[in-house]
């Protein structure tokens, strides 16, 4: 007997999980008129969706250009509230506000006005990577891209403050020349992490490569000293991670060691598909920008929060300062 064949009757078969996800996100997002604004070191995933992707610099650029009612920022905590201070009037989420960085917890607001009053009239410099309550206490804030020009901004008679990164301090001391800066001895756990000797043994085997090195990296103060002694090749640039992007898509090598997070290499390596790029240190990995997931991003979208709130005292100042990198850069 000749069997009829079998129709398939019903529901198609569930797409991928991820694609779901993916499909709930753009129909959210266009829902809510939520931008979605993504840091250099989020999962593929994110970046690949997200409306901007950029650096700390670029970040905060892009939000104060935002049309939307909300911004979603894929990102770590200080990020998110730094677009909220650029725009108090729109709704501003984080699909988990336990994304927290360490350097970032590396000073208090406390610890700072204590360190303010054993230098009166000292000027404060902040990275970006600090709590919206330090940027309160703060002049000027900088990122790892406009660091040495808001140095530089700073009459050369005023003592400078500046913190929390050690290891972005130390060499901003050395390209400026400035010798009345103080520097706070805080440190990012995952860029403390790359080791100058890892990186220098890496670098001997490819003789070609470039070294492109974050100067939030454990590796910057011995490997720029390095630099500086003929130790190294003249091909090694400090740069943010955009600056990072910007460079490899201008350079003409083949191959590139990259002595940042991990995350920074989807990005370089989707926009250069015929370049090379390689990991200083595979361990790199920033776990609190890893927090950031797709169905978190969902629910977020969907729950309209977690949503960043930052009261009006801390508020005021802290976008001042802001607002004054801004400027400069
Ligand atoms: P940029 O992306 O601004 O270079 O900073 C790196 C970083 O660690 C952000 O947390
Ligand atoms: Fe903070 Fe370091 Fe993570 Fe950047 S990589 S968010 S500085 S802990």
């Amino acid at each position: 007997m000749v069997s009829t064949p079998l129709i398939q009757i019903g529901p198609p078969p569930a797409p991928e999980p991820d694609a779901a996800v993916i499909a709930e996100i753009n129909r959210l997002r266009r829902e809510r008129n939520a931008v979605i604004l993504a840091h250099n070191y989020q999962i593929p995933a994110i970046q690949d969706l997200a409306d901007f992707v950029g650096d700390s610099l670029a970040l905060a650029r892009e939000a104060t250009r935002v049309q939307a009612d909300v911004i979603v920022l894929c990102g770590v905590y200080f990020m998110a509230e730094t677009a909220k201070l650029l725009n108090p009037e729109r709704t501003v989420l984080i699909p988990d506000p336990q994304a927290g960085c360490s350097l970032a917890d590396s000073i208090t607001a406390e610890q700072l006005r204590a360190w303010k009053a054993e230098h009166p009239g000292a000027v404060v410099v902040s990275y970006v990577n600090t709590t919206a309550a330090v940027k309160a206490e703060t002049d000027i804030c900088c990122t790892s891209g406009n660091a040495e020009k808001v140095i530089r901004s700073i009459p050369e008679d005023q003592t400078i403050l500046f913190c929390p990164d050690l290891f972005l301090g130390d060499y901003l001391k050395r390209v400026t020349g400035r010798r009345n800066m103080e520097i706070w001895a805080g440190e990012c756990h995952v860029h403390a992490g790359i080791r100058p000797e890892e990186v220098r043994e890496l670098i001997t085997q490819l003789p070609d490569a470039e070294l492109l090195i974050h100067p939030e990296c454990g590796c910057t103060s011995a490997l720029v000293w390095a630099r500086g002694q003929g130790l190294l090749p003249p091909q090694t640039h400090l740069l943010s991670t955009d600056g990072m992007v910007r460079h490899a898509r201008a350079s003409t090598a083949r191959t590139f060691v990259v002595a940042t997070e991990m995350g920074l290499l989807h990005r370089l390596a989707s926009e250069n598909p015929t370049k090379r790029f390689l990991p200083a240190d595979r361990a790199a990995v920033c776990r609190y920008m890893k927090l950031i997931t797709l169905p978190k991003l969902r629910d977020c979208l969907r729950d309209l929060q977690p949503a960043v709130t930052i009261p009006e005292e801390i508020a005021v100042p802290a976008r001042r300062a802001i607002e004054r990198m801004l400027a400069v850069s």
